[in-house]
């Protein structure tokens, strides 16, 4: 259990069910929030805004990565993902081609070069090159800076910053060549709002910024472009401890919302951040390179000011 550091008034309690990634401060809120159209949207077929498109995900087998790899694979991209859960990769690739998209499975852990490189090069050899590329893989760790082993934070740096390193390193020649492509990278609305305990989460995020930056000055004229998405709390395994029943899960939602997001008052569903995933892919942003897009509920924007009882 996680101390919670919000200040609002705590009639709520201010002790958090959730340890680990949660406590990084993703909160957010749920209730009151069209939860279910949110998360259907994401498996809907609105367009086909990217027929044909080949489309690269790390971090597809879960959370947002998978509910982004179906809203691709809906909006008609051909969509190739890794994940090292060999299992759960195979039955997102199988749900996709249920419902009728093109998606391919590829084991592959982000932090390992030369599996990095293999997944890209799988995916452009089957698809036709890369035009979208989602560096998403992620991990979190919640402790205190003094708690916090020398392993566990190289292990954190390896995935969330290293792992997108690997990737822009791998996608880009790929894209020089077709002399197009757009990348977005998942950093997180921790890169702009510490908790006590995301010392090494947030460091990893502000990293994957500073990739994001330099790349979309390297390569703004050659025809790509790259952004980094700061999601807020989202309702996913990141947050969600295994073996909660949903209707446990459900009112600590209805709790954590109101307490942790000042602006919706609630977690994202994994399909919201796909869609914006989908719009900062599109071809509506074509003067966006470098930038932070917090797509967070409101939650970086600030907190509502609480006033003690005046004496
Ligand atoms: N949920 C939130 O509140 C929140 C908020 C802000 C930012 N984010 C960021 O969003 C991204 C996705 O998180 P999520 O919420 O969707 O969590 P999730 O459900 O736990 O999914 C994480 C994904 O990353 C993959 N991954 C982790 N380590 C990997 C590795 N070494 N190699 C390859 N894949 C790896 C996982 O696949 P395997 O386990 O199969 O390898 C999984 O597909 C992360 O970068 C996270 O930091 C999440």
């Amino acid at each position: 259990m996680e101390t919670n550091t919000n200040t609002k008034a705590g009639s709520l309690g201010r002790r958090s069910l959730l340890g680990g990634a949660a406590a990084l401060g993703m909160a957010g809120s749920v209730l009151g929030a069209p939860a279910a159209s949110a998360g259907q949207a994401g498996s809907r077929t609105r367009d086909g805004r990217f027929q044909g498109k080949s489309v690269l995900i790390t971090g597809g087998t879960s959370g947002i990565g998978r509910a982004t790899a179906q809203a691709f694979a809906a909006a008609g991209a051909r969509v190739g993902f890794c994940g090292r859960r060999a299992e759960l990769g195979r039955q997102v690739e199988r749900e996709i081609r249920d419902a009728g998209g093109e998606a391919t499975y590829v084991q592959a852990d982000v932090r390992v070069a030369d599996q990095v490189r293999s997944f890209v090069d799988r995916v452009a050899s089957r698809y036709g090159g890369i035009d979208v590329a989602f560096n998403n893989a992620g991990i979190g760790n919640g402790k205190l800076p003094h708690e916090l082993s020398v392993e566990e934070w190289d292990d954190v740096q390896a995935t969330n910053a290293r792992g997108v390193f690997l990737a822009v390193r791998y996608e880009v020649p790929y894209m020089l060549e077709a002399g197009h492509g757009v990348i977005i990278c998942t950093s997180s609305s921790a890169a702009e709002q510490a908790r006590p305990t995301s010392t090494a989460y947030t460091a990893s995020k502000r990293a994957v910024q500073g990739i994001v930056k330099a790349a979309a000055l390297a390569y703004g004229t050659r025809g790509i472009r790259v952004n980094a998405l700061l999601p807020g709390t989202t309702d996913t395994p990141f947050v969600r401890p295994p073996g909660i029943p949903d209707d446990a899960w459900t009112a600590y939602k209805k709790a954590f919302g109101p307490l942790n997001i000042d602006g919706l008052e609630r977690m994202a569903e994994p399909a919201e951040i796909a869609r914006a995933v989908l719009g900062l892919a599109s071809d509506d942003f074509p003067y966006m390179t470098g930038s932070s897009v917090a797509v967070d509920g409101g939650s970086t924007a600030g907190r509502r000011m609480i006033q003690p009882s005046r004496p």
